[in-house]
């Protein structure tokens, strides 16, 4: 196995967003104060079946995600966060000891930075130079070191980016929402430059779906080519 077996997961609104532009602290309406309680419940359920669950740095300057299990029963997954540069502040809630915290940083993330992570607790893998954590190495190194063999991706649009460029992911998860969020600013499941004219198009085949009430859960996986 070189890399964990990995879920993308997505609630998005009808018209593709996954959150309004807005400032840190206020919530993302793309959650629980918008999502039916149920569905919430279905999309928190993900995290009960995994090993490790990954954000980008955006998730937890935004949301202070604790990326914790909700209600359910079990083990608390293995947090991954992407912070190239180590700008995460150290009194973030998932650098607390609820479930071990393991920080991607790059080569060029400021060591006192670094050290402030590792004295709440958190372990480092550096991998790559610049901003963005190179992918390939840090998701190998899950799997072999840290023994993470199922994943969830939990965003935002940058990482889902960066996964998606990389072929690193084997299923991706939407939960449609029935409510309308607009704006042209606002983020959507896949940002950054698009994968047209420079890239190839990454093609997905549908896998399942299920009708939740107003809700849809579907399920895709990268397009076996014939
Ligand atoms: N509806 C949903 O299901 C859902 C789920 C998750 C998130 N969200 C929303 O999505 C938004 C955040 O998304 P986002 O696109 O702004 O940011 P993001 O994907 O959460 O974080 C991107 C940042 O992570 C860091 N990073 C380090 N290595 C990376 C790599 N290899 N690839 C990509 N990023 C890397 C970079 O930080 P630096 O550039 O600073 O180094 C990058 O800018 C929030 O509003 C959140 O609420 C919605």
């Amino acid at each position: 196995m070189n890399r964990p077996y990995t879920i993308m997961l997505v609630a998005v609104s009808l018209d593709g967003k996954i959150a309004p532009e807005r400032k840190p602290g206020q919530p993302n309406p793309v959650g629980p104060s918008l999502i039916a309680p149920d569905i919430m419940e279905r999309h928190n359920s993900q995290r009960g079946s995994v090993d490790g669950i990954m954000v980008g740095l955006n998730c937890i300057l935004l949301d202070d995600s604790r990326l914790t299990l909700r209600d359910a029963q079990g083990k608390n997954p293995t947090r991954i966060v992407l912070d190239g540069l180590a700008e995460m502040p150290a009194g973030a809630r998932v650098l607390n000891d609820d479930a071990p915290t393991i920080v991607g940083v790059t080569a060029d993330a400021p060591q006192d930075r670094v050290d402030a992570f590792k004295s709440k607790g958190a372990n480092i893998i550096v991998c790559g130079r610049g901003k963005f954590v190179d992918l390939s190495p840090l998701v190998s190194e899950l799997a072999h070191r840290w023994g993470i063999r199922r994943l969830l991706v939990e965003g935002g649009g940058t990482v889902h980016r960066s996964m998606i460029a990389a072929n690193l992911y084997d299923e991706i998860h939407l939960i449609i929402c029935p409510f309308i969020i607009g704006g042209a600013r606002s983020i959507t499941p896949v940002e950054r430059s698009a994968f047209w004219p420079d890239e190839t198009i990454p093609w997905v085949q549908l896998d399942k779906v299920e009708k939740l009430g107003d809700y849809l859960y579907v399920v895709y996986k990268p397009k076996v080519k014939t």
